[in-house]
């Protein structure tokens, strides 16, 4: 969601700042735009719609060597070029684009800036007159800059020009993502190193509140009052290889072939040479002191968590709740007396967990985040982290991280059980890598899913997934892929709940895609399936071996029935990703989503 890219160097800078916009479009935009500094002035140009046509109407005739860019995903003001950022003072002094939202931005226009005339219904708009409206007081920029931050309230991360200073970005921070790039003879900002990492992969974590003045060759950190920070770099750990797509025609396809790989990798990651489970000691001992475990999440991630909750209380056996994170903060359940707070996040960056995380840092409760981007706001700032190893998901409809975070979930559960000292059957090593075996089988048969997806959901405009037990979270997920990518509205339903209400939807032709996984329910969930058959429904019954009748539509491998969603999802992720293909929708960047949603 929004994206920063800033330049300061010896090279003309439109085209970094363009492809750096453009690793970043994954986040999620409606709108960009970029401003440019030479000798002439600030030039600048902004588009609503995609970077493609921010391209078109960049002046190439224009050289110069210093700039930033933004890609917006509207909060405050419709998408639109003028509420596209760059955003500029009114005298055009000054220059900023910003991801966040200011929350008191009406009461500081109503305190400063009665008099200014805005040209956009931007929060951001606020803080470049704001800052022009201080410097003219005090006629000093990074002083000016600085008071401006101090009274900003919300989430922000900025970068700004002045038209007068041609050796500095302004840049500054408050729990929206930003980091600075160092190169030599140049540096960089960016809200993700992929953005740059074609330049550099040294980068510096700029904290919250933190003000940085970026030249041509040093960088100086200071806090709000002026003072001087000191900061090692660190080196991104990203290949740039893995923000490719290769020979693939969408991230969202090559991340679902690589799900058996990074199966792989966590066995490898999180297994020592004799065969034992890895844990860090500090994890394994919150797990074991608590008394009960809150999972916080969105989206994709909170649809594993309710699966990792059934490996926790079924072999650790601590009770475990799942909490939307949007939800979390304003109405908190009753808390045990040794709560244990999980966030699982594939970006690590998502703004409802992190005012959850918040939250509980100041009541005193462990935390442990499960996340795909080590060194990630939700990684940095809780107790612990244990990381998924699924290398950069850049589709915004999230695969890989999904069943990546089912698999440590799971490999957490046995270990806690272990240390808890019961004596379980199920080794999570080895029945990972026979779900990795499957996982490949099952991406080898994509032509029929695609037969499956014509037959069922290509002219639909509705259609139910029901299940189970495990099978009905995998529905939730599966639902949310296919609504989030080819817009079909679908729902995700408990198989025994359906006619309690909602099957008064089902028509004449309705898709049911059932999923039938679990021994212990498969009787039931398939007369689920009658029911919903004799009145008219189109049924799709996926199953498992072991578990199929004939007129199923689709059989999977069989797995140990607890990693069965690892498994189950992957036909239901390729149907997703079909029936968007077929629709002609954008797979990879679907309408008004943002991978990294930093808005609360
Ligand atoms: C956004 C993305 C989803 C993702 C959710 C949670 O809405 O579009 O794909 O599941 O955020 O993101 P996180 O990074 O916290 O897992």
């Amino acid at each position: 969601m929004c994206g920063i890219v800033g330049y300061i160097g010896q090279d003309d800078t439109k085209e970094i700042l363009l492809n750096g916009l453009e690793k970043l479009e994954y986040r999620g935009y409606d709108s960009a735009g970029i401003a440019t500094l030479n000798d002439q002035g600030v030039h600048l140009f902004k588009v609503k719609g995609r970077i493609a046509a921010l391209r078109e109407s960049v002046d190439n005739s224009i050289h110069a060597t210093m700039g930033i860019g933004q890609t917006r995903w509207a909060t405050h003001g419709v998408p639109s070029k003028e509420n596209a950022h760059p955003h500029q003072s009114a005298s055009g002094r000054f220059t900023l684009v910003h991801n966040g939202v200011i929350e008191n931005y009406q009461d500081l226009k109503a305190e400063y800036l009665r008099d200014i005339h805005f040209a956009s219904d931007t929060d951001t708009e606020v803080i470049v007159q704001l800052i022009e409206k201080l410097f003219t007081e005090i006629n000093d920029t990074a002083e000016a800059f600085r008071k401006a931050m101090s009274q900003l309230k919300g989430s922000y991360a900025i970068a700004m020009i002045d038209r007068e200073d041609h050796d500095t970005l302004y840049v500054a921070k408050n729990k929206s993502p930003l980091l600075v790039g160092l190169g030599d003879g140049f540096n960089v900002v960016a809200s993700d190193a992929m953005a740059t990492l074609n330049l550099t992969n040294q980068y510096l974590e700029i904290h919250d509140q933190e003000i940085v003045l970026v030249r041509r060759n040093y960088v100086e950190i200071q806090d709000l009052n002026g003072q001087i920070i000191h900061r090692e770099a660190f080196v991104a750990q990203i290949d740039a290889s893995d923000i490719e797509k290769g020979t693939y025609p969408h991230f969202m396809l090559k991340e679902i072939d690589e799900q058996p790989f990074v199966m792989r990798k966590i066995i490898n990651e999180y297994q020592t040479e004799d065969n034992q489970l890895k844990l860090d000691k500090n994890v394994r001992e919150a797990m074991n002191n608590c008394d009960r475990i809150y999972i916080i999440a969105a989206g994709t991630s909170y649809h594993a968590g309710l699966v990792g909750k059934e490996f926790i209380e079924k072999l650790a056996k601590i009770p475990v709740e799942v909490h939307i994170a949007s939800e979390f903060s304003y109405n908190m359940p009753l808390l045990s007396d040794k709560p244990l707070f999980i966030f699982i996040s594939q970006s690590g960056e998502t703004a409802d967990s992190r005012a959850v995380l918040v939250k509980i840092k100041e009541m005193g409760y462990p935390t442990l985040t499960i996340t795909n981007v080590p060194g990630s706001t939700l990684s940095r700032e809780a107790d612990y982290t244990l990381n998924l190893y699924a290398g950069p998901e850049i589709a915004v409809a999230s695969t890989k991280a999904y069943t990546a975070q089912i698999a440590v979930l799971a490999i957490l559960a046995v270990d806690t059980a272990k240390t808890k000292g019961f004596s379980i059957d199920f080794d999570p090593m080895q029945e990972l890598a026979i779900a990795a075996n499957a996982m490949e089988v099952l991406t080898a048969q994509k032509d029929t899913i695609e037969e499956l997806t014509r037959k069922y959901l290509d002219t639909t405009r509705n259609a139910f997934f029901i299940g189970r037990s495990t099978d009905y979270h995998v529905c939730m997920e599966g639902a949310l892929k296919l609504k989030e990518i080819s817009y079909i509205q679908a729902e995700g339903f408990a198989g025994g709940e359906l006619k309690h209400g909602t099957i008064a939807l089902i028509e004449e032709g309705t898709p049911v895609i059932a999923l039938a996984t679990q021994e212990n329910v498969n009787y039931a969930i398939r007369g689920n399936v009658q029911e919903v058959v004799a009145r008219g429904a189109s049924d799709m019954v996926i199953s498992m071996k072991g578990l199929e009748q004939d007129t199923d539509a689709f059989v999977i491998p069989r797995v140990h029935e607890l990693l069965t969603p690892l498994v189950s999802v992957v036909p239901l992720q390729l149907l997703a990703y079909y029936a968007a293909l077929h629709r002609g929708c954008d797979v990879d960047k679907p309408r008004n989503l943002a991978k990294s949603v930093t808005v609360e």
